[in-house]
């Protein structure tokens, strides 16, 4: 069974992380969630987590020790504490940098856009759909709209160096209808992107 850690931070509401929960136990994932990690010590998820007595880490990035250290001292401890085979970012706000990459082979990311694949733009009733890099979840909504897209999703990748380049493991698309508003159809999104994160992580589970 894989060692899987989960990584928030406090803008979402930790439901990414309870799909997983579930996933887990009810075995629909060979899997089990030894751990979660946190940025922030007020993340809705660490009270989830304590919850289901899954071990909790909070590490705050402090501007006084630089990224790179940070990442490097995160590594030590979630390997140290946890010993993951798949990490999963789900709501999770800081780019992680090569330090900390480099000591895990699995490092899957939510995003809530859609990435293309091997920088292939994606096009819906022949319109570029940007892919919202960079941006929370919320906002990337409200720029979906805001441009009037057709459609946006959110994908389900491994994480690089690279910001946003990994490859794709699963995405979701869902069309903007004229009655939608940002708040309900990210709600409706957010269902969809359960799905795909247990589909990609039960899939990394499997090898
Ligand atoms: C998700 O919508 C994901 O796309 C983004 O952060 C959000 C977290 O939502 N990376 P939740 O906390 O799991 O509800």
């Amino acid at each position: 069974m894989k060692k899987i850690v989960v990584f928030i931070s406090d803008k979402g509401t930790g439901s990414n992380l309870q799909a997983l929960i579930d996933a887990c136990r009810t075995k629909t994932i060979n899997g089990q969630i030894t751990g979660l990690v946190s940025d922030k010590k007020n993340a809705l998820g660490l009270s989830k987590a304590k919850k289901y007595n899954i071990k909790t880490l909070v590490f705050p990035l402090e501007n006084k020790s630089g990224r790179n250290l940070w990442g490097k001292l995160l590594a030590e401890k979630v390997q140290r504490f946890f010993n993951p085979d798949i990490i999963v970012l789900a709501g999770f706000m800081l780019i992680l940098p090569e330090s900390f990459l480099k000591q895990f082979p699995i490092v899957v990311n939510l995003h809530p856009g859609l990435l293309p694949d091997r920088g292939k733009k994606i096009k819906i009733k022949g319109v570029e759909i940007p892919s919202f890099g960079g941006k929370m979840a919320g906002q990337a909504i409200e720029a979906a709209f805001a441009l009037k897209l057709p459609a946006t999703g959110s994908t389900v990748h491994l994480v690089t160096a690279k910001v946003d380049e990994g490859q794709v493991l699963s995405r979701t698309v869902r069309y903007i209808k004229k009655t939608d508003t940002p708040e309900d159809f990210y709600q409706k999104l957010k269902i969809k992107e359960h799905q795909i994160l247990i589909k990609a992580v039960g899939k990394l589970c499997r090898k």
